[in-house]
């Protein structure tokens, strides 16, 4: 056995080898499928970004034509889900009840075939979740919500199609194209805890369906992808308890009693800015006009980021802005982390089929810290 060391968190640590994406704090690029993340941002739409993250590489235009195809032909969802959607608990989390319906979903699946972790199976089956995972979160939410259910449109693309059925009317262009820019930025991050726990759950050999399920148990998470929910409320909570004139005190409160700011720091980046919250930060203020209090939150924003830089040294990660910018775009709060799965379902296939292309079971040791001898 190599020698064996010990890091809290895992820190540090490498857990895997991967060709998928990586990020070089050094040139501050986050690399995918050896693009820059950010740049493809700029200049792709989501869904030929899931093509270069499930099939390394940029789709040409028959590809992309025939991968949208797909995407929409396996957008309806059975029958049997509507059904279970009626049963949920209206208390659960969106997110609790899309990884409830991914387990279902897996139910409606062969058990045989879903032995089959080929390449080949593995990118059948995701391409045919990422295309319901829209129609799975947008109307988990509404049967919660005892709002009438929306069925994918296949005349609209993937992200106008997501966002008609979260809103329930049709989007405009400009709020489709910011939306689809935060969807290339959720995509795939190297190795969050989420994507890790998917690898991990992959390596015994179990199925796609448990592995993308581990994960959204992961994102839920407010130190993960639980925090573009909790950056909308902590705006919200300043709004109401004075705006922006009353930010810079209710930051320096919360970090006094010990409390943390979510949306800031990052495990890789931590004294860094995380790209992608750049990226989006640009779009914020061309979005404030859309809601009547639009303009007060991104001066509180503004606010709270200036103050934790000053306090902490600590910068936005991606789910700071991500948060308003839903917000801003009359997305109900309770969809945040659901949709940043919806977007992450494509790097989770990738890292499943690489996982079972090259697999070695994770089994890592622990420092016991126990007795040392049996007790008598
Ligand atoms: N607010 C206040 N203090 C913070 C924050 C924060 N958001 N983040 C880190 N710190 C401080 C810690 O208190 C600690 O200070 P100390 O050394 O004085 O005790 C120091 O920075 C290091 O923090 P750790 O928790 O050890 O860093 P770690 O790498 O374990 O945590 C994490 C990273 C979980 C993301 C952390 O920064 C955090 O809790 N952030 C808020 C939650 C959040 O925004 N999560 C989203 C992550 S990105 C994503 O999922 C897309």
């Amino acid at each position: 056995m190599a020698q064996a060391s010990y890091s809290p968190g895992l820190e540090g640590v490498i857990a895997t080898t991967t060709s998928i994406s990586y990020l070089d704090t050094e040139h501050e690029q986050i690399v995918l499928r050896g693009y820059d993340l950010i740049e493809l941002a700029r200049t792709k739409r989501y869904t030929e970004v899931a093509y270069l993250t499930l099939y390394g590489h940029l789709p040409s235009a028959a590809e992309l034509a025939g991968f949208e195809g797909q995407l929409r032909e396996h957008a309806e969802l059975p029958g049997e889900v509507y059904r279970l959607l009626d049963l949920l608990p209206r208390r659960m989390h969106v997110m609790d009840a899309q990884r409830t319906v991914l387990s279902f979903l897996a139910g409606l699946e062969d058990p045989e075939s879903l032995k089959d972790t080929s390449v080949e199976a593995n990118l059948r089956r995701g391409v045919r979740v990422l295309a319901q995972m829209p129609a799975v979160t947008a109307n988990a939410y509404r049967a919660l919500r005892g709002l009438p259910r929306v069925r994918p449109d296949p005349s609209l693309g993937f992200s106008e199609g997501f966002l008609y059925m979260l809103l329930g009317s049709r989007p405009d262009p400009d709020a489709v194209r910011v939306f689809d820019l935060t969807l290339v930025c959720y995509i795939e991050h190297e190795m969050p805890n989420s994507t890790f726990a998917a690898r991990v759950i992959a390596s015994t050999l179990s199925d796609l369906y448990g592995a993308v399920v581990g994960a959204a148990a992961s994102l839920k998470g407010p130190l993960h992808g639980g925090a573009n929910e909790a950056v909308a409320h902590m705006l919200l909570d300043i709004l109401r308890h004075g705006g922006a004139d009353a930010a810079e005190a209710y930051v320096v409160e919360r970090l006094r009693r010990g409390e943390r700011i979510m949306g800031f720091g990052h495990r890789v980046y931590m004294r860094r800015y995380d790209p992608r919250a750049l990226l989006m930060r640009e779009f914020v203020p061309q979005l404030a006009a859309r809601r009547p209090e639009g303009e007060e939150l991104v001066r509180i924003h503004q606010t709270v980021e200036r103050v934790m830089h000053r306090e902490k040294g600590l910068y936005p990660n991606a789910d700071y802005p991500a948060g308003l910018i839903y917000y801003l775009l009359g997305i109900p709060i309770e969809l945040y982390t659901p949709i940043f799965l919806v977007s992450r379902t494509a790097g989770l296939v990738a890292h499943v089929v690489e996982q079972h292309a090259h697999n070695r079971l994770f089994r890592p040791r622990v420092l016991y810290e126990g007795p040392r001898g049996l007790r008598p």
